[in-house]
């Protein structure tokens, strides 16, 4: 293994063929219509049980290896026991030296062998992706070397086989002078982790095409391995049925469609062309679509301006890395579909090939990302600085030409007949230079036809080879300039409104400006997955690895978790993406006006359902089939009698529910759901009533205590000025007094924020708002018949800091047994925007159920909620908890207007109303657990703890760039609320409202 290969960046591959399109030739007809290349005779899978060694150091490989472990091909060695897994975001995993890398460079050598009949065909041994580069023997000698980790690697063996049994020997280096090219924010894993495989072709076969459509015709071109003519027969399939034949002349065909069906997301359409020469058959799925960009600087799909509801998507599983089955790939994009994605930006490299086959077959717009990414160049001085034609980036530096412009060619050729892909990005974060310009200027050359992409092509001005401007975490006030200015190039946010963790909470204030402006294309949410490495029943990310730099939880950012399953952030996404919106146009009649969000298809193809809705009982429903056609609004009557008053709200729920199965939903499918409000009185809510409780005072030096002769009641601290107590039949049911509190566990989105919110324990710059101290400077208490009031002035401090704030609090206990909290706060005028603020309290454990008139079933906030509803609902404390990686605030539901707890067995509990809403949450944890845990099993649950919220600041998505919008922040600095609390389960519903 000569050093000075894979620390060159001018020596790229030896032996390695030339890009070509991916295909996979068949035998016959029969087997090419089939559509799955593992029925194909030609195609041979080398995936496996491979034997295997793994050295520290490449110098510490003996020349002869005697003894073997083994691992399955493809697969990350790291997830196998051999290394350890890294994660770095920005940071290099070692010093920026262009072009070395460590000395100490780890090594993995794979064996198998397989046998060969007696053939005169050419066989040809594919790589999908080796990670960082590797050397290819065959039979014992070197014959080829590769790098550039998720590009396809092909090589002619031919020469080197013999009839019987061969060896193939793969030596893989961790890292390599590409490496520098691959710093995509991720875990650092090395191996053979796509698939691996044999064709067998002819003699003189074709080498390569490439397909060009338009809506009803196809044109193609066609190149051969040799020099010498050949006929080739190209024939068009509609399913089985061949609709059309002709013959390539000078290397090129092309064939008119009658009566074309296009291709699009949402009806992805494929015809299947087959290429014949000789004995070989080459199948290929096509659709028909054009793209185009309009005057106002639309995306014309079909001719048709389009929205691009997007995701980011790594290549990322819980146990085996960056190792994606076919499978696995299946589920991501059956989801992605289901949760209304149209879009998918292949960050920050290309997937494996049948990845886009599957995005071809199922309907994706797919922006295609070269395997480039030099983040870590800005840090590389201690600073952070990007450069912009500068020869100390690679950029620049005549050494590094070949080496990026080879990254985008090997995508393009082997990607260039996706019907999916619309756009071409030439990496991320990867500063600007002249490189940049020749790729750019040789992609559009070879495909005039789809966009091209590279968002950091900002930095430099957009130069004009650039054909979407793009950028990412823009926030919504940004954005809409964007909007309003004139350009014809599309807008594009390659990435927005970052998943991590509890969130994102911004996804529908960027969709109501996108939806405003024709030139804002959309964006792709980052990122599809969480990455963690899986171990037992728990997950690990960065610093878990004894790295020697690492971006901890950053790499936590999925819109789902690591084994996909789904959270609020999916559903918000879901939600903000529904092809349907819908407003109240009239309440009497009730007259709805339904807009349909689709590009191509008609509201007809679903069953619109309504549900007439109040406090929490259906009280009627009804569906319909409504034609409205792509992009059109339509009125609509549901023909119901609305009643004169409600207790807690009344609504109208649609239900946008598929009518025929599809490859990604069944028959039923809900795509999308709106909950309109209707504007019926909503009784007050004032469970004040008759006197039928007596209370008799006992009070002591620290006590007041007033219960009625069943032994109800409660207590109040007179030094501290809390409710310290609420009895039920003489039972104590508070473990922790109900104190007025701030804090809440940090989101992933509060990780800048909470540096001025408090947690470090030696940070100056804090509120320390986790560490507060609650001074009571008055408490007095008076008794007026069966009424009882007790007033409180105080306030909130932080260790080590003035107030944050001072209140009021009047507590009113009247016969009803109900005790009306109202409090007045004043918040400092230096104090930063708070988590949120109320009052919290603990329960029994077993006070674990619960029920509410809110927004639900879900967790919600702000400015995370429109995938949740209005209405009544039961959960338990257990259930309310939502497994976070790395475990941060949950759990909390809007727009609470009563909230009862209670346990069970017991049958005792409390019961709170709100006297216009509340923010409540119901957890066996605390805040301070939450708040001080690594990881999801380090967790201990403790009681049931109950807040009782005035508000709760919105979750936004600033764990990346922007930040909480204004209007989700708790900045207020004065506040008045108020709430009523009772022991409890059962309350008479007439005894607590007033019409
Ligand atoms: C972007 C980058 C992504 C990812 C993200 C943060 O800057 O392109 O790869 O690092 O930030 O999660
Ligand atoms: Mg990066």
């Amino acid at each position: 293994m000569k050093q000075e290969n894979w620390q060159n960046p001018q020596f790229l591959q030896k032996g390695r063929e030339e890009a070509r399109a991916y295909y996979i030739p068949c035998k016959s007809l029969e087997e090419a219509l089939v559509g799955r290349r593992e029925e194909s005779g030609r195609f041979r899978l080398l995936n496996g049980i491979w034997d295997f060694r793994y050295y520290e150091a490449y110098y510490e490989m003996p020349d002869e290896i005697t003894e073997w472990d083994s691992i399955p091909v493809p697969s990350n060695w790291q997830m196998y026991g051999y290394d350890r897994p890294c994660y770095t975001n920005v940071n290099y995993p070692y010093p920026v030296d262009i072009p070395y890398v460590p000395d100490d460079n780890p090594c993995g050598v794979y064996r198998r062998s397989f046998v060969l009949e007696k053939t005169n065909q050419e066989i040809y041994l594919i790589f999908e992706g080796v990670n960082s580069c590797f050397y290819l023997y065959i039979n014992g000698e070197e014959i080829g070397y590769s790098q550039g980790s998720r590009n396809m690697a092909e090589f002619r063996i031919t020469p080197y086989l013999k009839e019987g049994n061969n060896e193939i020997q793969v030596k893989v280096l961790k890292w390599c002078d590409g490496s520098y090219l691959e710093d995509q924010d991720a875990f650092r894993l090395s191996g053979i982790f796509r698939d691996v495989y044999l064709l067998y072709r002819e003699k003189q076969h074709i080498r390569d095409f490439r397909l060009q459509t338009t809506l009803d015709r196809i044109e193609g071109e066609v190149s051969l391995s040799t020099d010498e003519e050949e006929e080739i027969f190209v024939s068009l399939y509609d399913g089985k049925e061949l609709i059309h034949t002709t013959v390539v002349r000078d290397g090129c065909f092309f064939l008119r469609v009658n009566d074309p069906k296009p291709w699009c997301a949402e009806k992805p359409y494929l015809y299947t062309l087959v290429l014949q020469m000789g004995k070989e058959f080459i199948p290929w799925q096509i659709g028909l679509r054009t793209i185009e960009v309009s005057e106002k600087g639309e995306l014309l799909f079909n001719q048709k301006a389009i929205k691009l509801k997007g995701v980011n998507h790594h290549d990322t599983h819980p146990e085996k890395g960056q190792v994606m089955s076919r499978e696995d790939m299946l589920k991501d994009l059956l989801l992605m579909k289901q949760m209304n994605i149209n879009t998918i930006r292949t960050s920050h490299y290309p997937p494996a090939p049948e990845f886009l086959v599957l995005c071809d077959q199922l309907g994706f717009y797919v922006m295609d990302e070269a395997d480039l990414e030099m983040h870590g160049f800005v840090t590389k001085d201690t600073m952070w600085e990007y450069k912009v034609y500068d020869e100390t980036w690679p950029t620049d530096h005549p050494d590094w030409r070949e080496a990026l412009l080879e990254r985008a060619v090997r995508m393009v050729e082997r990607d260039k007949n996706f019907t999916s892909i619309f756009s071409w990005s030439m990496g991320n974060e990867s500063g600007y230079g002249r490189h940049f310009d020749e790729m750019c200027r040789w992609t559009k050359g070879r495909d005039s036809q789809r966009l091209v992409h590279y968002e950091r092509a900002y930095i430099a001005d957009n130069p004009e080879c650039i054909e979407i401007e793009s950028r990412m975490y823009l926030d919504v006030e940004e954005l809409d300039r964007e909007g309003k200015r004139e350009s014809k190039r599309p807008f594009f946010l390659c990435e927005y409104s970052h998943a991590m963790g509890n969130g994102p909470g911004d996804l529908h204030d960027y969709w109501e400006v996108i939806y405003r402006y024709p030139r804002l294309l959309g964006g792709c949410i980052w990122e599809w997955a969480d990455h963690a490495v899986k171990k037992g029943d728990n997950f690990y990310y960065g610093g878990d690895f004894g790295e020697l730099t690492h971006d901890g939880n950053f790499c936590v950012d999925g819109l789902v978790s690591p084994q996909r399953e789904i959270k609020a952030g999916t559903l918000e996404a879901k939600a903000v993406y529904q092809p349907m919106s819908a407003r109240l146009v009239s309440a009497d009649p009730l007259l709805v006006e339904i807009t349909n969000l689709h590009d191509f298809t008609d509201l007809n193809e679903y069953t619109l359902e309504w549900i007439y809705e109040v406090d929490g009982g259906v009280e009627q429903r009804g569906e319909q089939v409504l034609h409205v056609a792509p992009g059109e609004s339509r009125c609509f009557c549901p023909g119901l009698q609305l009643r004169a008053y409600c207790n807690w709200g009344s609504y109208l729920s649609l239900r946008l529910k598929k009518r025929h199965s599809c490859a990604w939903a069944k028959e039923g499918w809900e795509c999308a759901a709106v909950q309109l409000e209707l504007p019926i009185k909503v009784r007050k809510a004032k469970p004040s009533g008759t006197g039928i409780h007596r209370w008799s005072v006992q009070e002591d030096k620290v006590l007041l205590q007033i219960k009625d002769e069943k032994g109800n009641g409660y207590a109040f601290h007179k030094i501290h000025g809390m409710l310290w107590g609420i009895y039920e039949e003489g039972e104590e049911l508070l473990t922790e007094p109900m104190r007025l509190s701030v804090w809440r566990a940090p989101t992933d989105n509060d990780r800048r924020i909470k540096e001025d919110w408090g947690l470090y324990e030696d940070n100056i710059r804090a509120w320390n708002l986790n560490r507060m101290f609650h001074k009571c400077y008055e408490m007095n208490w008076e008794r007026t018949g069966d009424e009882i009031e007790i007033n409180v002035r105080g306030s909130l401090a932080g260790i080590s800091r003035t107030p944050i704030l001072t209140y009021t609090a009047r507590y009113l206990l009247t016969g009803s047994g109900w005790l009306k909290v109202s409090v007045h706060i004043k918040v400092g005028s230096r104090v930063v925007w708070l988590p949120r603020l109320g009052f919290q309290l603990s329960l029994p454990y077993a006070m674990e159920k619960m029920e509410y008139f809110g927004m639900g079933p879900g967790e919600n906030y702000q400015d995370l909620c429109h995938y949740t509803q209005m209405g009544k609902y039961r959960s338990t404390a257990a259930r309310e908890y939502v497994p976070y990686i790395k475990p941060q605030e949950h759990g909390n539901h809007t727009r609470v207007r009563y909230l009862k707890v209670w346990d069970e067995e017991k049958k005792k509990g409390i019961q709170i109303v709100a006297d216009t809403e509340l923010e409540c949450q119901v957890l066996h944890y605390t805040a301070e657990e939450l708040s001080t845990k690594n990881h999801r099993h380090e967790l201990q649950e403790k009681g049931t703890n109950v807040r009782l919220d005035y508000r709760v600041s919105g979750i936004g998505s600033a764990s990346c760039g922007t930040k909480l919008l204004e209007k989700y922040r708790l900045s207020e600095k004065q506040m008045d609320f108020a709430l009523w609390i009772k022991w409890g389960m059962e309350r008479e519903k007439d005894e607590t409202m007033e019409a």
